[in-house]
Protein backbone atom coordinates (compact mmCIF):
# COMPACT_ATOMS: atom_id res chain seq x y z
CA UNK A 1 0.00 0.00 0.00
CA UNK A 2 2.08 3.06 -1.02
CA UNK A 3 1.50 6.29 1.19
CA UNK A 4 3.31 9.74 1.50
CA UNK A 5 2.18 12.06 3.95
CA UNK A 6 1.43 15.30 3.30
CA UNK A 7 3.07 17.84 5.46
CA UNK A 8 1.91 21.64 4.26
CA UNK A 9 2.44 25.52 5.47
CA UNK A 10 5.09 25.28 7.89
CA UNK A 11 6.28 28.98 7.85
CA UNK A 12 9.52 28.48 9.52
CA UNK A 13 11.21 32.11 10.32
CA UNK A 14 14.51 32.82 12.26
CA UNK A 15 15.02 30.93 15.62
CA UNK A 16 13.27 32.78 18.13
CA UNK A 17 10.65 34.57 16.41
CA UNK A 18 7.14 34.14 15.97
CA UNK A 19 5.25 34.75 12.81
CA UNK A 20 2.75 37.65 13.84
CA UNK A 21 3.99 37.76 16.85
CA UNK A 22 2.17 34.95 18.31
CA UNK A 23 2.98 31.94 16.08
CA UNK A 24 5.37 29.24 16.90
CA UNK A 25 6.35 27.89 13.67
CA UNK A 26 9.44 26.28 14.60
CA UNK A 27 7.62 24.54 17.27
CA UNK A 28 4.60 24.20 15.52
CA UNK A 29 6.98 21.62 12.68
CA UNK A 30 9.27 20.34 15.29
CA UNK A 31 5.85 18.58 16.88
CA UNK A 32 4.82 17.53 13.58
CA UNK A 33 8.25 15.66 13.00
CA UNK A 34 7.89 13.92 16.60
CA UNK A 35 4.11 12.91 15.95
CA UNK A 36 4.99 11.40 12.33
CA UNK A 37 7.79 9.31 13.94
CA UNK A 38 5.82 8.40 16.67
CA UNK A 39 3.13 7.43 14.52
CA UNK A 40 5.14 5.28 12.05
CA UNK A 41 5.75 1.93 13.14
CA UNK A 42 1.62 1.89 13.12
CA UNK A 43 0.88 3.83 10.17
CA UNK A 44 2.41 1.23 8.12
CA UNK A 45 5.11 1.38 5.18
CA UNK A 46 5.58 5.21 3.90
CA UNK A 47 7.15 5.87 1.19
CA UNK A 48 7.87 9.85 1.64
CA UNK A 49 6.56 13.10 2.70
CA UNK A 50 5.81 15.89 0.74
CA UNK A 51 5.86 19.23 1.56
CA UNK A 52 2.86 21.88 -0.10
CA UNK A 53 4.87 25.19 0.01
CA UNK A 54 5.36 28.31 2.48
CA UNK A 55 8.46 26.70 3.82
CA UNK A 56 9.62 29.47 5.53
CA UNK A 57 7.87 33.01 6.02
CA UNK A 58 9.70 35.14 4.09
CA UNK A 59 12.19 32.61 1.85
CA UNK A 60 15.33 33.81 3.53
CA UNK A 61 18.56 31.53 3.70
CA UNK A 62 17.91 31.81 7.47
CA UNK A 63 14.63 30.42 7.42
CA UNK A 64 15.59 27.69 4.67
CA UNK A 65 18.60 27.02 7.16
CA UNK A 66 16.10 26.42 10.10
CA UNK A 67 13.79 24.35 8.62
CA UNK A 68 16.37 21.94 7.29
CA UNK A 69 17.73 21.32 10.59
CA UNK A 70 13.89 20.39 12.37
CA UNK A 71 13.35 18.20 8.63
CA UNK A 72 16.46 16.64 9.60
CA UNK A 73 14.77 14.73 12.21
CA UNK A 74 12.19 13.33 10.15
CA UNK A 75 12.07 9.35 9.79
CA UNK A 76 10.94 9.61 6.19
CA UNK A 77 12.94 11.32 3.03
CA UNK A 78 10.90 14.43 1.94
CA UNK A 79 10.79 16.88 -1.35
CA UNK A 80 8.95 19.54 -1.89
CA UNK A 81 7.33 22.62 -3.74
CA UNK A 82 7.24 26.16 -3.23
CA UNK A 83 4.05 28.46 -1.79
CA UNK A 84 3.91 32.14 -2.18
CA UNK A 85 5.84 32.77 0.97
CA UNK A 86 8.80 31.14 -0.45
CA UNK A 87 11.80 32.48 -2.59
CA UNK A 88 12.60 30.35 -6.14
CA UNK A 89 16.76 31.36 -5.56
CA UNK A 90 16.06 30.58 -1.67
CA UNK A 91 15.04 27.06 -2.34
CA UNK A 92 17.34 26.31 -4.94
CA UNK A 93 20.26 27.48 -2.77
CA UNK A 94 18.80 25.67 0.03
CA UNK A 95 17.91 22.33 -1.82
CA UNK A 96 20.77 22.31 -4.42
CA UNK A 97 21.76 18.84 -3.98
CA UNK A 98 18.30 17.02 -3.54
CA UNK A 99 17.67 14.88 -6.35
CA UNK A 100 14.02 16.65 -6.51
CA UNK A 101 15.48 20.24 -7.54
CA UNK A 102 15.51 20.99 -10.92
CA UNK A 103 18.77 22.36 -11.65
CA UNK A 104 16.48 25.79 -13.52
CA UNK A 105 13.13 26.42 -14.17
CA UNK A 106 10.40 25.98 -12.05
CA UNK A 107 10.65 23.50 -8.90
CA UNK A 108 8.44 20.46 -10.05
CA UNK A 109 8.72 17.02 -10.28
CA UNK A 110 7.09 13.60 -10.81
CA UNK A 111 7.01 10.49 -8.37
CA UNK A 112 6.13 7.52 -9.13
CA UNK A 113 4.61 5.09 -6.33
CA UNK A 114 3.16 1.87 -8.72
CA UNK A 115 -0.47 2.34 -8.58
CA UNK A 116 -0.47 6.09 -9.21
CA UNK A 117 1.95 8.89 -9.68
CA UNK A 118 2.13 12.25 -7.47
CA UNK A 119 3.12 15.02 -9.46
CA UNK A 120 4.30 18.17 -7.87
CA UNK A 121 3.83 21.87 -9.40
CA UNK A 122 5.00 24.88 -8.79
CA UNK A 123 2.74 27.99 -8.57
CA UNK A 124 4.92 30.58 -6.76
CA UNK A 125 5.34 33.64 -8.53
CA UNK A 126 8.20 35.61 -6.69
CA UNK A 127 6.96 38.81 -4.91
CA UNK A 128 3.24 37.80 -5.79
CA UNK A 129 0.67 36.17 -3.17
CA UNK A 130 -1.63 34.77 -5.78
CA UNK A 131 -0.65 31.63 -7.35
CA UNK A 132 -0.03 30.96 -11.05
CA UNK A 133 0.78 28.00 -13.28
CA UNK A 134 3.55 29.44 -15.48
CA UNK A 135 3.41 27.75 -19.01
CA UNK A 136 6.27 25.80 -17.99
CA UNK A 137 4.55 24.13 -15.49
CA UNK A 138 1.59 22.96 -18.21
CA UNK A 139 3.73 21.63 -20.82
CA UNK A 140 5.66 19.75 -17.65
CA UNK A 141 1.80 18.82 -16.46
CA UNK A 142 0.80 17.46 -20.06
CA UNK A 143 4.03 15.92 -21.12
CA UNK A 144 3.86 13.65 -17.66
CA UNK A 145 -0.04 13.31 -18.11
CA UNK A 146 1.08 11.82 -21.70
CA UNK A 147 3.62 9.57 -20.50
CA UNK A 148 1.66 8.45 -17.57
CA UNK A 149 -1.16 6.91 -19.88
CA UNK A 150 -4.10 6.44 -17.78
CA UNK A 151 -2.29 5.69 -14.28
CA UNK A 152 -4.46 7.25 -11.25
CA UNK A 153 -2.57 10.86 -10.60
CA UNK A 154 -2.23 13.31 -7.34
CA UNK A 155 -1.63 16.33 -8.76
CA UNK A 156 0.19 18.64 -5.68
CA UNK A 157 0.02 22.26 -5.45
CA UNK A 158 0.62 24.81 -2.86
CA UNK A 159 -2.08 27.01 -4.16
CA UNK A 160 -5.95 25.69 -4.89
CA UNK A 161 -7.98 26.29 -7.11
CA UNK A 162 -11.16 25.01 -4.74
CA UNK A 163 -12.34 27.65 -2.95
CA UNK A 164 -12.34 27.81 0.91
CA UNK A 165 -14.93 30.42 1.22
CA UNK A 166 -12.63 32.85 2.70
CA UNK A 167 -12.28 36.00 0.81
CA UNK A 168 -8.91 36.75 1.31
CA UNK A 169 -8.13 33.65 0.44
CA UNK A 170 -9.57 32.90 -2.12
CA UNK A 171 -8.71 36.26 -3.57
CA UNK A 172 -5.00 34.96 -3.81
CA UNK A 173 -5.74 31.18 -4.43
CA UNK A 174 -4.67 29.75 -8.19
CA UNK A 175 -6.09 32.47 -10.70
CA UNK A 176 -5.41 29.79 -13.34
CA UNK A 177 -6.43 27.23 -11.94
CA UNK A 178 -9.57 26.64 -14.24
CA UNK A 179 -6.95 25.44 -16.98
CA UNK A 180 -5.23 22.83 -15.01
CA UNK A 181 -8.78 21.30 -13.93
CA UNK A 182 -9.86 21.12 -17.49
CA UNK A 183 -6.84 19.81 -18.00
CA UNK A 184 -7.52 16.88 -15.27
CA UNK A 185 -10.49 16.57 -15.98
CA UNK A 186 -9.78 15.24 -19.85
CA UNK A 187 -7.17 12.64 -18.59
CA UNK A 188 -8.12 9.40 -18.74
CA UNK A 189 -7.59 8.23 -15.47
CA UNK A 190 -8.41 9.24 -11.53
CA UNK A 191 -6.94 12.62 -10.89
CA UNK A 192 -7.11 14.35 -7.40
CA UNK A 193 -5.32 17.80 -6.95
CA UNK A 194 -4.10 18.34 -2.76
CA UNK A 195 -2.52 21.57 -1.56
CA UNK A 196 -2.47 23.84 0.75
CA UNK A 197 -2.00 27.63 1.31
CA UNK A 198 -5.34 28.19 3.10
CA UNK A 199 -4.20 26.64 6.54
CA UNK A 200 -7.77 24.51 6.87
CA UNK A 201 -8.45 20.92 5.90
CA UNK A 202 -11.20 21.25 3.27
CA UNK A 203 -12.29 18.50 0.87
CA UNK A 204 -14.76 19.51 -2.38
CA UNK A 205 -14.56 18.14 -5.98
CA UNK A 206 -14.59 20.03 -9.18
CA UNK A 207 -16.07 18.46 -12.24
CA UNK A 208 -14.45 14.96 -11.87
CA UNK A 209 -11.72 15.85 -9.88
CA UNK A 210 -11.36 15.75 -5.76
CA UNK A 211 -9.57 18.38 -4.63
CA UNK A 212 -7.99 18.16 -1.12
CA UNK A 213 -6.55 21.01 1.10
CA UNK A 214 -4.16 20.40 3.80
CA UNK A 215 -4.01 21.68 7.14
CA UNK A 216 -0.58 23.94 7.95
CA UNK A 217 1.42 22.50 10.64
CA UNK A 218 1.04 25.60 12.59
CA UNK A 219 -1.58 27.99 12.89
CA UNK A 220 -4.90 28.01 11.06
CA UNK A 221 -6.38 30.74 8.60
CA UNK A 222 -9.45 32.31 10.81
CA UNK A 223 -13.02 31.10 9.19
CA UNK A 224 -14.92 34.88 8.84
CA UNK A 225 -16.71 35.44 5.69
CA UNK A 226 -18.12 38.80 6.90
CA UNK A 227 -17.13 41.48 4.63
CA UNK A 228 -15.64 43.72 7.54
CA UNK A 229 -13.72 40.62 8.93
CA UNK A 230 -10.17 41.52 9.46
CA UNK A 231 -8.09 38.79 7.75
CA UNK A 232 -6.16 36.63 10.82
CA UNK A 233 -4.76 33.69 11.92
CA UNK A 234 -5.92 31.36 14.40
CA UNK A 235 -3.87 29.44 16.95
CA UNK A 236 -6.11 26.21 15.83
CA UNK A 237 -4.12 22.34 16.72
CA UNK A 238 -2.26 21.94 13.52
CA UNK A 239 -1.98 18.88 11.33
CA UNK A 240 -0.69 16.55 8.45
CA UNK A 241 -2.54 14.21 5.81
CA UNK A 242 -1.59 10.72 5.54
CA UNK A 243 -2.79 9.94 1.32
CA UNK A 244 -2.83 6.14 0.68
CA UNK A 245 -3.54 4.10 -2.06
CA UNK A 246 -5.79 1.02 -0.82
CA UNK A 247 -6.04 -2.15 -3.37
CA UNK A 248 -9.32 -3.72 -1.43
CA UNK A 249 -11.96 -3.63 -1.31
CA UNK A 250 -11.79 -0.72 -3.88
CA UNK A 251 -8.59 0.63 -5.81
CA UNK A 252 -8.24 3.70 -4.96
CA UNK A 253 -7.21 7.15 -2.39
CA UNK A 254 -8.22 8.13 0.77
CA UNK A 255 -6.68 10.74 3.06
CA UNK A 256 -6.90 10.68 6.94
CA UNK A 257 -6.13 14.08 8.42
CA UNK A 258 -4.10 13.44 11.15
CA UNK A 259 -3.88 16.09 14.21
CA UNK A 260 -0.57 16.75 15.61
CA UNK A 261 -0.63 15.21 19.03
CA UNK A 262 1.25 13.45 21.24
CA UNK A 263 1.05 9.92 20.88
CA UNK A 264 -3.06 9.24 21.84
CA UNK A 265 -3.84 6.58 24.33
CA UNK A 266 -4.96 3.81 22.48
CA UNK A 267 -7.69 1.03 23.90
CA UNK A 268 -9.51 -2.10 22.60
CA UNK A 269 -13.22 -1.35 22.25
CA UNK A 270 -14.96 -3.53 24.13
FE1 LIG B 1 0.77 29.42 4.23
FE1 LIG C 1 0.48 30.34 0.97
Amino acid sequence: MPAFIQISDPHIVAKGDLVCGHSDTATALRRAVASINERLPELGPIDCAIVTGDLTDHGTDEEYAHFKEIMADLHLPWQAIPGNHDSHDGMRRAFSTEHWMPAAGPIQWLRDFGPFALIGLDTLMDGAHHGWLADEGFAFLDQTLAGLDGQPVIVATHHPWLPSGIPAMDADNLRNGATLLQRLQGYRGTAKMISGHVHRAITGQIGTVSCLISPSTAHAVHRDPHPDAVHSLALEPGGVTLHLWLDTPLQGFISDVLPITPKPEVWPFG
